[in-house]
Formats: C-alpha cells, structure tokens, sequence
C-alpha cells in the first residue's frame, strides 16, 4: 500500500514532567542512550513529513539546544500561558505555512516507544478512510486517568471524555484515547476555533475537536493498537526504567533477529542505535552504548562497557571497558583493560590484561599484551611492549608524545619518558628508563649495570646475630657503591 507522507508532524513537549522531581526537563532524560524526544522525533522523521514542528514550554532553552542539535531543520513552537493539549497543537499550526494543506499528525515528546510503522499506518488509514480525525486507542485493564473513548450505539467514535470530567458510568470504558492522532489540516484548523475551556482543568483540550467534528458530520476513527508500549508515556522515573528495560528488550530481539547471538539478554544492555553483525557472540553483563558498530564474528563480554567503540570483524573484546575507541579486525583486548579515547587499536593487533590506553596509535600486529599504561603513543606494526612497560606521557605540567616504530621489541618494566622516539627495529632493555631517542636497528640498555657480590652470603650467615640488628651499622656489609667483588 502506498503511504502518503504528511504534511506535518506535531510533538508536543510543552509539559512540566514534574513527576520526575528533576531539574532536567522530562523529555531530556534518556532510555536506549537517546533522550524520550530524541526517539519522539525519529519516529516522526521516519515518515518523511514536509514539517516537523515541536511544541515547547517548560525548560524550553534547554529543549530548543536539544532539538536543534539533533535536526536543524525541526520548527521550534513556544506555548503561551494558555495551557492544554488542544493550544499546543494550536501554537504548532502557527509555524506552518498558511497555505499548507494535507494531513498532519499529532504525537507526544515522552512516548519514546512509537514507531514510524504505527504513525504511517495511522496516516493510511486515517486517509483511505476519508477522516477528518484519527487517534490510536488502547484497552487497558485500568484506564484511571486517561481520556476515555466514547462510542455511540453503532459502533462509531462520538467524543473523548478526560477522566476528571467523565461521570462514573463513563469511568467504565476501558478503551482509552492514547494521544497519538491524524488530522485532515484544514478541518482541524477550523475545530480548534471552537473548543473552549470549560472543564475540570481549564485547559484547552485537543480532544473535544472529537465530539465538534462529530457534530458537523465529519468522519472519526479509531484506529485500535494492541502494542500497547507504543503509547505508554513517561510520567515519573518508575516508568522511564520500565520503558528503557522494554526498549532494550525490543532491541536485543531486532539484533538477534538479525543473526547477532546474545547469551543473556537479561544482563544485557544495548543502546538503540548500536549495530551488531551476524554471528557476534555478547555474552553476559555487557552494556554497548551510544554510537558503537560492531562487525560480524566478534567476541564481545562477559563483563564489557563499550561507549561510541568500532570493533572490526572477527575482533574480540572479554571484561574490558572501551570509549571512543577502535579496534581492529581480529585485534583481541582484555581481560581487564581499559581503552579511554583516541585509541585506534590496528587488524590482528593485541591489548592484553591490564592495560590503560588512552589517544593511542596501535598498529596493525603490534601487542600491548600486559600490565602497561600507553598513553600518548604511537606504536608500530608487529612491535612488541614488554610486560609492565609504562609510557610516562606527563611531567606534571603538559603531556608528550612519544613513538614506538615497527617490530620494535621494548622489554618488561621500562618506563618510557616523553617525548622520546624509537626508531623501527630497535631493542629497548628490559628494566630501561628511557629519556632519548632510539635509532633504527639500536639497542638501548638504560638502567644500572648489576654486580655480583662473591661469597656474600656465606659471610654475612657467619655474622653473629647482634651484628644483624639492623639498627646498627653493618661493617661487613659491602658498600653498595663500590663495583666489583670484595676481596
Ligand atoms: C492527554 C489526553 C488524554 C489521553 C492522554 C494519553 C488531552 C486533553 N488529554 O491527557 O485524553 O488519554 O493524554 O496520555 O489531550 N502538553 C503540551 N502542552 C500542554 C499540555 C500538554 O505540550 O499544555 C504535552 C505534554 O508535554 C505531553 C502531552 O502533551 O507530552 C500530554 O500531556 P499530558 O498532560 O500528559 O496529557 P493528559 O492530560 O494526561
Ligand atoms: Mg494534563
């Protein structure tokens, strides 16, 4: 079936949200890493309207930052004074052009569930119906508080009554308006003009265009939905984890569908806008948030926290948190590491177990493979850090940089003090403290030459013990500065 974009589509975030006692406007809090408005605004985006306009109000400076940052091209709406559903809508039309004609669709900034699919399958039958008003219903098992849909004898949609205002008999309906409408543009223009505010509330109620179109003989249709998700809004922060737990329940099902295994979903988050390829295996206690891709055949978790990570095919990553990192295809971290941003980890590449990185070039090949804090570096194809190798990137005022060139062997427990560069195909000893540059082909040995003391032993087990106190000077000791062995 063809499906006809809109002309507009409306989110109303005007609301104060106060039930979620925070200084952050509602609809900024975040499930599945977007904020509720930020998956408002994609399932509005996802059909393709001409307009999309957002009503604002409470926390408006913050809310406009966030809209324009996420869409230049969204209409920003301000509410006046004048409170209710009906005057946000009314406000909206405002910033459409005059002569813009079609339909347009009316949705909520904290419904974060909705998608584009309802919303287009709304406007389809909004439009093969030839309605002048559409609005998704739901049946609830407790409607308490939702405007309740009323239908004459036949069957048809005659008015939308607000729980504060429906007498007890009509408390009874269980099918309820969810908030979520198609609107022939020109009718609802006109409808508006007439809906007043005489009710429990004082507001001006888009609902009762309901029973106004009714009276004038136009067409209203419901247009039931049975994902009730869909249209459960956020109020308080009880709910917001509820839907961020479905969401991420939806989310999980979307990539396992897609062929990506995750052996726990349970313990398993991911973020909306996370991409996982076929045949990756997540396994338990893993977050993978916000921009994050992950190739086909990866090993991701237990135990991992990837944020805005690429992992290349074939990689794997196991009890190890990443940010703003890549690693390459086939390149292994962990268990136990920790890749801060500006790490770019090459195809086949290695970091071992406990090791920090941070804005860190590794090759491809190249092995960082225990106990190492490398930050500040570049490291070359197939070079090899020793276990317990520090790159000592501060000096307690600017941070430096230093190189590592390719094939490169740099033994344990060195520390290399920035800005230094080794050249390819160099040797650093082990236990080196390394201040100068390396050239190609060196080998650099930077720490004390060792000494062995002949007989040592045997002469100090023949001390007696009060000569071991060692409060008292040892005159058989050797001193420690003299090379070579006593005679
Ligand atoms: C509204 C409906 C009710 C429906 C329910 C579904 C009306 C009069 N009632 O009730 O029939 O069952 O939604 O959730 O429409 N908003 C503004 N400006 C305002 C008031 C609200 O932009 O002046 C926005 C809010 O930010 C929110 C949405 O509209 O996103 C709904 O507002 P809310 O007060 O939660 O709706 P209800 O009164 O519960
Ligand atoms: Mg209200």
């Amino acid at each position: 079936m063809s499906r006809p974009p809109p002309a507009a589509v409306i989110v109303l975030a005007a609301g104060e949200g106060m039930r979620m006692r925070s200084r952050r406007p509602k609809v900024l809090h975040l499930i599945g890493g977007r904020s509720l408005l930020e998956h408002a605004l994609s399932a509005a985006r996802g059909t393709a309207p001409q307009h999309l306009v957002v009503v604002v109000r409470h926390g408006r400076g913050l809310v406009v930052e966030h809209v324009t940052a996420l869409d230049s091209e969204v209409l920003v709406a301000e509410q006046n004074e004048v409170p209710g559903t009906g005057r946000a809508v009314e406000c909206a039309l405002d910033r459409l052009p005059a002569d813009l004609a079609g339909h347009v669709l009316v949705t909520y900034g904290d419904v974060p569930l909705l998608t584009s699919e309802t919303l287009s399958e709304l406007l389809e039958g909004h439009t093969a119906a030839g309605a002048a008003v559409s609005l998704i219903t739901a049946t609830l098992a407790d409607p308490t508080g939702y405007g309740r849909v009323l239908r004459d004898a036949d069957g048809a949609v005659t008015a939308i009554i607000e729980h504060q205002d429906a007498t007890e008999e009509q408390r009874t309906v269980k099918e309820v308006n969810s908030g979520l409408y198609a609107f022939d543009l020109a009718a609802l223009r006109g409808l508006l003009t007439e809906v007043g505010r005489h009710n429990a509330q004082g507001e001006k109620y888009l609902t009762d265009v309901v029973a106004i179109a009714n009276g004038r003989g136009l067409t209203v249709r419901a247009h039931p939905i049975a994902d009730l998700w869909q249209t459960e809004g956020v109020n308080d922060r009880v709910q917001l984890a509820r839907l961020g737990a479905e969401l991420n329940r939806r989310t999980l099902e979307r990539l396992m569908r897609d062929g990506a295994t995750v052996v726990d979903p349970a313990t398993t988050w991911v973020d909306a806008d996370v991409t996982i390829g076929a045949d990756t295996v997540v396994h338990p206690n893993t977050q993978i948030h916000g921009a994050t891709t992950i190739g086909v055949d990866c090993v991701i978790g237990p135990d991992t926290t990837l944020t805005d990570v690429e992992v290349g095919d074939g990689a794997s990553v196991v009890r190890s948190q990443a940010l703003l990192a890549v690693i390459g295809p086939g390149a292994s971290v962990g268990p136990f590491s920790y890749l801060r941003p500006g790490t770019e980890l090459g195809a086949d590449g290695k970091i071992g177990g406990f090791v920090e990185t941070k804005n860190a070039r590794i090759a491809a090949g190249a092995k960082v493979p225990h106990l190492t804090y490398a930050g500040d570096v570049t490291i070359g194809e197939c070079a090899n850090i020793g276990a317990g190798t520090i790159f000592a990137n501060y000096d307690g005022v600017t941070k430096h940089h230093s190189s590592v060139g390719a094939n490169t062997f740099v033994g344990s427990n060195s520390v290399i003090v920035a800005p230094v560069d080794i050249a390819g195909d160099a040797y650093v000893a082990a236990g080196s403290a390394v201040t100068e540059d390396v050239h190609q082909g060196d080998l650099a040995v930077a720490r004390g030459r060792q000494r062995n003391v002949v007989g040592w032993v045997a002469r100090r087990r023949a001390l007696p013990a009060e000569a071991l106190d060692p409060h008292t000077e040892d005159p058989h000791t050797e001193d420690p500065t003299t090379e070579g062995s006593p005679t």
